[in-house]
C-alpha cells in the first residue's frame, strides 16, 4: 500500500488509511459519481468513483508505472475525474480549485501522514524528531524555533554571501568540467554536479563550514554521506511492507538502520565540531557569532538530540529538491533559447557587470523568479504530497468528508492541467508575469507546499537557485548537447531525469558561442 515508500519515494505522502475511506479495496468503478441529492444527503466518500487496489498493483508491477508516479496521476485523473478515491484508499485531488480547497481547510497542526519507520529509528538511537517527524503542537513549537533566521526572505538574504561563494565555486567547476570534454563545452552528468553544489550550499548554511563537495576529488566523508542517504531511501519500502518479525532475518532493517547511522554520523560529527568550536570561545571569554546552527545551539528550547533530529532532516530536504529543479531548469533553458536570451538580459541590465549580483538584486528579478516557478509547474520536484484533515469533517469539490480523510494531491497532473495552464507542455515563464486577472491559479503550483506546514527551506532554496542562475547566465549560454536525446522524467519521490543530463555551455565573454 505504500508504494510511495518504494526506493527514493518517500515521506510526504500519507501512510494512514482514512478511516473514512476504509471500504474493501476490490472493486474498480468507472462510473462517474452520482448526481448530488441535495433534497436529502449530499454526496460522500462512497459516491466518489474508485481506483481498487488491484488495478494500482497493476499498473505498478505489469505496466511500470512505478517509476512513473506522476504519469499515473494523469491516466488516472482522464479516466476517473478530478476527484477519486486512489488505489491506496485515499481521496485524490487534482484540479487547483479542488487542492485550494482541501488546504484551506487544513488543520491547526498540518499532517502529512504516519512517519512511523523514521520514528523509530530516532527512538533506537535516542535522537530528538525533526520536522518532519514530529507532529501536533510538538512539531509547532519546533517550527517556530527552525523558521526563525530561515523562513522570511530577509532571513534568507544573510545567507547571501555564503552562498555566493558556493556559486563562484560551482562556475570555476564547470570550467574545469567542460575544457575536460572533447569539444571544449560540454559539461555530462550535470545532476550530479548539481547535487553536489546543492550539498555544499545547503552545508555551508545549516553547519556554517565548507564540505569541499566542488574540488577534483570529493571528500571521503562526504561520497559516504551521499551513498547512506540512497542506502536509506533503497530500503525505506521493504522496512515499512515486511513485518518486524522478519527484521532478524531479512537484511532490509539492516540496510535501513545503517543508512540512518551513515546520515546522522555525518550530521552529529559537523555538529559537535561546531559545538568544540563555541565551548572554546565561551572558555576564552570570546563573543560566539554565527549563523543557523548556533543560533539552534544557543537556542535554549532545543536540546543537543533535537539540534542532530532537525538538522539531520534539514541536510536531506535540501538536497535533492534544489539540485532536481536546477537541472530541469537548466534543460529547459536550453531548449527554450528564446526565454534564455530575456532571462540573460534580465540579468545582465540587473547587475552592473563588473560584480557579482548581492543577494537582495537576484530576488528582484521577476524574470528569473517565472523561469523557477515555470520550471516547477512542468517538473514539480516534489510530484505528490498530501493531507490528513483530523480536525473536522469538511465539505470538498461538493463531496462531505468525515474527519481522518486522507487526500492526496496530484501536483504534477495540476501543473499539466490545460484549464489553468493553456499549453502546459511549453515552457512559459510569461505566464506567471500576467496581471493579477489573467495569472494562473496559483494553487495550480504550489512546489514548495502550502501553509504552517509548507517548506521550511524554501528562501533558502530560492536564494540558491536564483543567485546560481544569475551567475550561470553571465557566464554561458546554455544549448543541448546533440548526444543526449530525448530527456524523459521518471519518479524516485523526487521527479529526476531518467539519464544523466549533458549541456553545452558556451562562453558569453569570449565570443566562443557557436
Ligand atoms: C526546490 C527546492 C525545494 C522544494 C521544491 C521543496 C518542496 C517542499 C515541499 C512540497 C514540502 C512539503 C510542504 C507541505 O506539505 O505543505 C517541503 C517540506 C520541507 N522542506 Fe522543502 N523544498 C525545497 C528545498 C528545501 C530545502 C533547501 C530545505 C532545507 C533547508 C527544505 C526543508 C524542508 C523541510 C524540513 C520540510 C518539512 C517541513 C515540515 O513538515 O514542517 N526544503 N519542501
Amino acid at each position: 500500500m505504500v508504494w510511495w515508500l518504494m526506493k527514493g519515494s518517500w515521506l510526504l505522502r500519507p501512510l494512514a488509511w482514512a478511516r473514512s475511506c476504509s471500504g474493501g479495496a476490490g472493486r474498480v468503478s468507472t462510473v462517474p459519481a452520482s448526481p448530488p441529492n441535495l433534497r436529502f444527503k449530499p454526496r460522500t466518500v462512497e459516491d466518489l468513483p474508485r481506483v481498487s487496489l488491484w488495478e494500482l498493483l497493476y499498473r505498478l508491477t505489469f505496466q511500470g508505472f512505478h517509476s512513473h508516479m506522476h504519469e499515473l496521476q494523469i491516466l488516472e485523473k482522464g479516466r476517473y475525474g478530478p476527484i477519486y478515491r486512489n488505489g491506496m484508499n485515499a481521496v485524490s485531488v487534482s484540479t487547483a480549485k479542488l487542492l485550494e480547497e482541501v488546504l484551506r481547510n487544513d488543520d491547526k497542526f498540518p499532517n502529512r501522514g504516519d512517519m512511523s519507520i523514521w520514528k523509530e529509528y530516532r527512538d533506537l538511537r535516542g535522537y530528538g524528531y525533526g520536522p518532519f517527524t514530529e507532529k501536533d503542537e510538538r512539531w509547532y513549537n519546533l517550527r517556530a524555533v527552525l523558521n526563525k533566521r530561515m523562513l522570511r526572505p530577509k532571513d534568507a538574504l544573510q545567507y547571501g554571501d555564503t552562498i555566493g561563494e558556493v556559486v563562484t565555486d560551482f562556475i570555476r567547476r564547470i570550467y574545469f568540467l567542460r575544457q575536460r570534454s572533447p569539444t571544449g563545452d560540454v559539461v555530462t552528468d550535470l545532476n550530479n554536479e548539481l547535487y553536489h553544489f546543492s550539498l555544499e550550499a545547503i552545508a555551508s548554511i545549516l553547519f556554517e563550514t565548507r564540505l569541499g563537495c566542488l574540488e577534483e576529488e570529493i571528500p571521503t566523508g562526504t561520497q559516504d554521506f551521499i551513498n547512506a542517504i540512497s542506502q536509506m531511501f533503497s530500503n525505506n519500502f521493504q522496512v515499512f511492507l515486511m513485518p518486524k518479525w522478519s527484521r532478524g532475518v531479512l537484511p532490509y532493517w539492516r540496510r535501513y538502520v545503517a543508512g540512518w547511522d551513515g546520515i546522522f554520523s555525518f550530521a552529529t560529527r559537523l555538529i559537535d565540531r561546531k559545538m568544540e568550536f563555541i565551548q572554546q570561545h565561551l572558555d576564552n571569554n570570546q563573543n560566539v557569532e554565527g549563523e543557523y546552527l548556533t543560533y539552534l545551539l544557543s537556542n535554549t528550547q532545543m536540546s543537543i538530540k533535537d539540534v542532530y533530529g532537525s538538522v539531520s532532516e534539514l541536510l536531506l530536504a535540501g538536497v535533492d529538491t534544489t539540485s532536481n529543479t536546477l537541472t530541469w531548469t537548466l534543460h529547459l533553458l536550453s531548449k527554450y533559447p528564446q526565454c534564455q536570451e530575456i532571462l540573460f538580459k534580465e540579468v545582465s541590465t540587473s547587475v552592473p557587470a563588473d560584480r557579482a549580483p548581492s543577494a537582495e538584486e537576484v530576488t528582484r528579478m521577476p524574470y528569473l523568479r517565472a523561469v523557477v516557478k515555470e520550471s516547477l509547474r512542468m517538473f514539480p520536484v516534489i510530484p505528490m504530497n498530501g493531507r490528513i484533515l483530523a480536525d473536522k469533517d469538511v465539505m470538498i469539490g461538493g463531496y462531505q468528508f468525515s474527519k481522518n480523510t486522507a487526500f492526496n494531491f496530484s501536483h504534477y497532473a495540476i501543473g499539466r492541467d490545460e484549464d489553468t495552464f493553456p499549453e502546459p507542455a511549453t515552457f512559459m515563464p510569461e505566464r506567471w508575469l500576467q496581471d493579477s486577472h489573467n495569472r494562473p491559479n496559483a494553487f495550480g503550483a504550489i512546489a514548495f507546499g502550502f501553509g504552517v506546514r509548507g517548506c521550511v527551506g524554501r528562501r533558502i532554496a530560492e536564494l540558491e537557485m536564483y543567485s546560481f542562475l544569475c551567475h550561470l547566465m553571465r557566464h554561458f549560454e546554455i544549448k543541448p548537447d546533440p548526444k543526449m536525446g530525448e530527456l524523459k522524467s521518471v519518479c524516485r519521490t523526487v521527479l529526476i531525469p531518467d539519464k544523466p543530463v549533458s549541456l553545452r555551455f558556451l562562453d558569453r565573454g569570449s565570443g566562443h558561442a557557436a
